[in-house]
Parts: structure tokens; C-alpha cells; sequence
């Protein structure tokens, strides 16, 4: 827990641009994160809480404190009921994918597609994080927090969570900032009932052998080959949300565009992949000033090295009218602009 000033948070955020904090702490403990909030130089400023920093851009340098879990510890705990069923706990800190490894070296299946998202394990509850047909809602059981108004740790179960697409309880502004993630519990399975419906990863059902870490390193190779690796182009993943679109709307685009991929949803609406609108509104590749749409995902804004907060400002602008003026839709971005 070592409180520091001015703090450069281009080494904190996946995005790697230059912002800076006017303090930042890490805590290992829930004791160390009240004894942080009680400072009294701290307790007049906004705070905000962040995770593995791969979803965040900060535009501009941050007035208040930021503040990082390191609470560590990743425990599995049976089901006494039922056999095939585990529970396994994560706290906030732990990064995300050494979850997923962890749980996939055991041999237990549920949250394999998940591999390879950047961030951690708190921040992937907020973000209700998905991928390849799998949400982390759809597994998580319950979140632990801690509630900055009644100073008490209490666990929330999934249904209080209001989980939707990259939606949740923590990120409604009523009560926003008001709980801090402490630990997550999924429920796991050691029957391999994998979900491999999506793309890619069909070619892999109907293996009767086929075990958590063979779904995990499928994974991995899917997303290394079109996803940029932060450590070598900053960025924070997909940029925008797939838009969802009504049926009516939905049929004049395909009536155009006959190629157009699409998911329906279980409710009639149909969501379209944004990168494919991006790319099909000829903005693949283009820059503004340090920032560039990647060329393999177009849903994905990397810093090349050189981008400030603006620059990427600019260029998701940029794509959201072209978008507009092509296709009439309105992107939303997923990252979350500081
Ligand atoms: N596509 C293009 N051009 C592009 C990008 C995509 O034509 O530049 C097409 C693809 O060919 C494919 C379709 O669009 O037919 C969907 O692409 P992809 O499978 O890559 O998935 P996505 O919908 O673009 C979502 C998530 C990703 C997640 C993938 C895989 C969102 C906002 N993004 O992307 O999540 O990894 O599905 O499940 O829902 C993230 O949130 O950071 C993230 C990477």
C-alpha cells in the first residue's frame, strides 16, 4: 500500500498513453483498501477504482486517485450436492486469464472461451466481459464486494447484478463507485460441456477427449492472430459495441448488404459485428495523429506508439460518423473515456 503522487498511468493502462494521477495506490487487502479511503488527504477527492487498466482511455491527466486491487488468491470449492459442479473463487486482483488457466489446468470447463481477455478478475465483473458465445454472467455465481457506504463486505448473487452485454449493476451511474469487486465465484462444471458454437471454434465439437486447456489453446490461437497484443501496439480491445438492431432495420441492411455477418438474439433484435461496419465504411487503417484502426480487427483503435488521448478521441469520432453516414448507425463505444 504505497501512496504515490503525480503517478504516470501510461505503464498502468493497456492503451499505454501518457495521463497522469494525482495519486495512486494499490491494496492487498480489504483493510488496506479502507485504510486508503479514510486518508484524510484522499477523502476530498474523486476516486476511481481500476483493474488490469484494459478498458479504460484517459483523455486528459486525473484530478483525484486511482486506486488498484492486488488481492490475490484463487481457491476451488466442490459442490457437496452435486459432484460435477465446482465452485471456484477468484479475488479482484488476480489478472483474469491466470483464472482462466488455473481453471482450465484443473479440468474444470466454463469459462475456457473467456481466455486471453486482458484485465483483471474485478473489472471483468463490471465489464460482464464476453466472448466466442460465452459471457462471464452466464458462469459467475456471486461477486464480493466491498460497500463504500456501509463499510462492510457483502456478497452480491448474480441476480442482483443486472448483467446485459458488456452491462452491469456496477456500471449504472446511481451506483456507480459505491461497491468495489473484492473476489468472484463461477460455477464450474467438471462434465466438459463446452460451448463451441461460435465460428471457429466448430471445428472442435464432436471430440469426445477434448478437454478445457485443448478449448483454451484454441482460443488463444484465434485471438493472437487477430488481436493486436498490448504490449507490442497499445490498446484496450474491441473499441465499440456491436450495435443491436431492430428486425426492421436488420433487413434493410442485409437487403444492401448481403454479406453483412449478424447474431440473432433471443429476443428478435439482431446485433452486427461493429468491425464489420467499420471496415465496410472504408476505415480500416485509418489514423489520427498516433492512433490507427487495426487492419486485422477493425473494431480495435491501437496507440502505434506515439498516440495521445486526443488522437484516439478523434479518430473513434471520425469512425462513428462514417459509420453513421454509411450504414444510419450509431456506435457506441465499450471503452470507458476518463
Ligand atoms: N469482421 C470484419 N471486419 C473486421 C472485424 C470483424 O469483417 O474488421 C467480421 C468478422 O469476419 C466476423 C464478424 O465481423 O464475421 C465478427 O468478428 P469477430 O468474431 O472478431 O467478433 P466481434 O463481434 O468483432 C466480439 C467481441 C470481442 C470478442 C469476439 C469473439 C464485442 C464488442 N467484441 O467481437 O471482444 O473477442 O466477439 O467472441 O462484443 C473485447 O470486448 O475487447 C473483445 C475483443
Amino acid at each position: 500500500m504505497n501512496l504515490q503522487q503525480n503517478f504516470d498511468l501510461a505503464s498502468v493502462t493497456t492503451f499505454h498513453i501518457p495521463a497522469r494521477a494525482r495519486y495512486y495506490a494499490s491494496y492487498s487487502s480489504v483493510n488496506e483498501l479502507k485504510r486508503l479511503l479514510d486518508m484524510p488527504e484522499l477523502r476530498s477527492l474523486p476516486v476511481m477504482h481500476m483493474g488490469g487498466g484494459s478498458n479504460l482511455l484517459f483523455t486528459r491527466d486525473y484530478p483525484g486517485v486511482v486506486l488498484h486491487s492486488d488481492i490475490r488468491g484463487i481457491n476451488f470449492h466442490p459442490d457437496p450436492q452435486n459432484d460435477t459442479v465446482v465452485y471456484a473463487v477468484a479475488a479482484a486482483g488476480e489478472r483474469w486469464d491466470s483464472f482462466v488457466e488455473t481453471a482450465c489446468r484443473a479440468g474444470y470447463a466454463g469459462i475456457e472461451n473467456l481466455s486471453l481477455i486482458p484485465g483483471s478478475v474485478g473489472a471483468a465483473a463490471v465489464q460482464n466481459i464476453g466472448a466466442y458465445g460465452v459471457e462471464l454472467a452466464d458462469r459467475l455465481h456471486s461477486v464480493e464486494v466491498y460497500d463504500t457506504f456501509s463499510a462492510e463486505v457483502v456478497e452480491l448473487p448474480r441476480e442482483r447484478l443486472a448483467y446485459g452485454y458488456r452491462q452491469s449493476l456496477f456500471k449504472q451511474p446511481e451506483v456507480a463507485g459505491r461497491y468495489v469487486v473484492t473476489a468472484v465465484t463461477v460455477r464450474l462444471s467438471t462434465l466438459n460441456d463446452f460451448h463451441l458454437d461460435y465460428g471457429p471454434l466448430r471445428e472442435l465439437s464432436g471430440n469426445p477427449a477434448l478437454s478445457p486447456a485443448d478449448v483454451r489453446r484454441r482460443v488463444i490461437d484465434i485471438r493472437r492472430a487477430k488481436l493486436p497484443d498490448p504490449d507490442v501496439e497499445g490498446n484496450a480491445g474491441s473499441f465499440f459495441k456491436n450495435p443491436v438492431v431492430d428486425k426492421a432495420k436488420f433487413h434493410s441492411l442485409l437487403g444492401e448488404y448481403p454479406d453483412m455477418p449478424y447474431y440473432i438474439l433471443s429476443d428478435g433484435d439482431v446485433k452486427i459485428p461493429a468491425g464489420w461496419l467499420i471496415e465496410h465504411a472504408g476505415m480500416k487503417g485509418a489514423r489520427v495523429g498516433g492512433a490507427r484502426v487495426y487492419q486485422r480487427q477493425c473494431l480495435v483503435i491501437v496507440n502505434t506508439g506515439s498516440a495521445v488521448g486526443a488522437d484516439v478521441v478523434a479518430l473513434s469520432r471520425k469512425v462513428q460518423e462514417e459509420v453513421m453516414r454509411v450504414f444510419g448507425l450509431e456506435l457506441h463505444p465499450e471503452v470507458i473515456f476518463i
